[in-house]
């Protein structure tokens, strides 16, 4: 089949994504909107009235988006990938964690497809050539001690300029890039989107039917840190070490120069070699 033409400024249209839908439980609804605060925020409001499982949030652009450590996330309208996902899944707070590594494994497989190696770096951040494109932002609801919905929010730099990016991030903004900016192309957002969506279906089931040690052996395949000499900053903490690998609940296990073994559950890891 021959490419689609793929203009600058491609429109999201939830019908150029259903049509690509091979899912079971993700898409069952597709609401789109123009500009929206933050797609996570408008997910737990549609999540409280009752939206079933599956329902997608999406957005051309956002005026308050959110990234992981209470920082915000650069949503400039009409040329990313501003996505929020409702699941349900019957599981106790503790074990959520694993959410995030399907969100970053669906991820990084939906960008190799267009070529690139991605990789992951712990907990979630997707990165080609060591500079970051996407990042995945985990909210969660409970009921007393059982889960009642968990919303995965993801951010993908498709065809943001790289002015932009540093206009916007100042510093930061070199430690990040777009795809477009990687494969000197412009993206199909719709087709890159309904892609996203069919790995997040496909790992969900995994995950339902053989739970998360399925998907952390997959996710490993993606790591970037293990084996690597890392800087953690945890709390007032900051330390160096080599990362070990990830633990069953997600938690990274790092040596320190000592020998002693650190898990990090919350901290921000950067890699020194
Ligand atoms: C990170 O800091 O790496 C996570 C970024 C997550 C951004 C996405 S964009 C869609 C969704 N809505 C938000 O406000 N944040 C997430």
């Amino acid at each position: 089949m021959a490419p689609e033409a793929v203009l600058d400024q491609d429109a999201l249209s939830v019908e150029a994504i259903r049509r690509r839908l091979t899912t079971q439980t993700v898409g069952r609804r597709i609401c789109l909107y123009d500009a929206v605060t933050s797609t996570n925020h408008v997910l737990r409001d549609l999540a409280k009235a009752g939206t079933p499982e599956g329902t997608v949030v999406l957005a051309e652009g956002q005026t308050a988006g959110r990234g992981r450590g209470g920082k915000g996330w650069f949503s400039p309208p009409g040329v990313n990938l501003y996505a929020s996902v409702l699941l349900t899944p019957a599981i106790p707070p503790r074990e959520v964690a694993v959410f995030s590594f399907i969100a970053s494994l669906a991820l990084a497989e939906t960008i190799h497809w267009l070529g690139p190696w991605a990789a992951i770096k712990w907990p979630n951040d997707v990165l080609v050539h060591r500079k970051k494109v996407a990042g995945v932002l985990l909210d969660l609801a409970t009921v007393g001690d059982r889960v009642d919905y968990v919303i995965l929010g993801v951010g993908v730099n498709l065809n943001v300029e790289r002015e932009a990016l540093l206009a916007a991030l100042g510093e930061a903004g070199r430690a990040a890039t777009s795809l477009r900016e990687v494969l000197g192309r412009p993206i199909d957002r719709n087709a890159f989107t309904a892609g996203f969506l069919n790995a997040l279906d496909r790992w969900y089931a995994l995950f339902r039917a053989q739970g998360a040690p399925a998907l952390l052996r997959a996710w490993h395949e993606w790591d970037i840190l293990t084996g690597r000499r890392v800087e953690v900053r945890e709390r007032a903490r900051v330390y160096d070490g080599r990362a070990l690998g990830v633990d069953e609940e997600g938690h990274l296990r790092v040596a320190d120069s000592r020998g002693r073994t650190h898990r990090v559950v919350m901290g921000e890891v950067r890699l020194i070699e």
